[in-house]
């Protein structure tokens, strides 16, 4: 049986469905089991990442689990908690949901080596203990998910611009189903053990390029504006958000923005055998939440 945290969520949910239309056991672990929308013969089991006994109760009988937690400053408490769990009930195999930009000592421009935009401090200390827990363990590090255009999505319909922070800065924009079916496939197969794959689509792609795509979807213009990152800064601020998320945000926004993520791996063709779905392809897909 594999157990699969965050499957509420955008990938943690797809994973459950994919894997379990392919017959696997899955145990689908939710705070609230009522708001997991799992398929039929998935377990679903209540648990939290800040209740210990919880987590005791979720990984007990589970082969693998996949590991994702909700981003935020919550992430290395939340790591560590499952791993400790998981750990302690003899749990064959981790799959670990990080971030690309996130780096661990060992790798070139690792922990120590550093510029001053620090991007990926929340996934390093997991990435650092699922290499130690004794377990077998895959890291996936996607790009931009597709998905977080949807947050355009009421601005689009409205037909006023939406937030461009990160100026001309492209990023290897990948379709959450493609992350999800990586995750899916390392889960089920020891070939991708002990390895960092950066999971990215086929194309770096900057805001209004995003923005361009959906036009061409939509058939009606898709306007961008710039938002300085002291302005995003103070927004988000404004409206109550934790500094210490506001920080990493912003920070991984500058990252961007000074080009340093416009990355393009294979890595999701060399798991999958096949190329991963263009943004133009999740765009069509996704065409109604942007439609008024
Ligand atoms: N967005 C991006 O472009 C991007 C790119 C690369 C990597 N990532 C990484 O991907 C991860 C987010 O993936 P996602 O989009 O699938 O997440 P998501 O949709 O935000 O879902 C987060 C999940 O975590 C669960 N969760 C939150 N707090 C919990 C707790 N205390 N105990 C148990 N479960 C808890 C949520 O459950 P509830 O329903 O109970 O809240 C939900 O199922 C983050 O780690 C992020 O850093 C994101």
């Amino acid at each position: 049986m594999i157990l699969i945290t965050g499957a509420t969520g955008n990938i943690g949910g797809e994973v459950v469905r994919q894997l379990a239309a392919t017959g696997e056991r899955v145990r689908a672990m939710a705070r609230d089991p009522f708001r997991a929308d799992v398929p039929d013969g998935a377990e679903v089991v209540r648990a939290d990442f800040d209740d210990v006994s919880s987590l005791e109760h979720a990984v007990a009988g589970a082969r693998a689990v996949f590991l994702a937690t909700a981003p935020g400053p919550a992430v290395p408490r939340h790591d560590a908690a499952l791993l400790a769990a998981a750990r302690a009930a003899g749990v064959a195999k981790v799959v670990k949901l990080s971030a690309i930009g996130t780096t661990v000592a060992g790798e070139p421009d690792g922990p120590d080596g550093n510029g001053p935009v620090k991007v990926g401090t929340w996934h390093r200390p997991g990435e650092e203990a699922i290499r130690a827990s004794g377990a077998a363990w895959t890291v996936l590090r996607p790009s931009e998910y597709a998905s977080n255009t949807l947050r355009w999505a009421q601005a689009i319909r409205a037909g006023t611009p939406v937030p461009n922070m990160t100026g001309s800065g492209a990023q290897g924009v990948v379709d959450p189903r493609d992350v999800a079916a990586v995750a899916a496939a390392v889960l089920t197969s020891p070939a991708w053990d002990g390895r960092v794959l950066t999971l990215t689509g086929p194309e770096a792609l900057s805001v209004p390029d995003e923005a361009r795509l959906l036009s061409r979807a939509l058939g009606r213009p898709v306007e961008t504006t710039d938002v300085p990152l002291d302005v995003a800064r103070r927004q988000m601020l404004d409206s109550g958000l934790d500094p210490a998320f506001v920080q990493v945000t912003i920070d991984g926004r500058a990252f961007i923005a000074a080009g340093r993520n416009a990355t393009v791996t294979d890595h999701v063709e060399r798991v999958l055998g096949r190329p991963p779905r263009t943004f133009a392809t999740w765009a069509t897909d996704h065409l109604k939440a942007f439609i008024a």
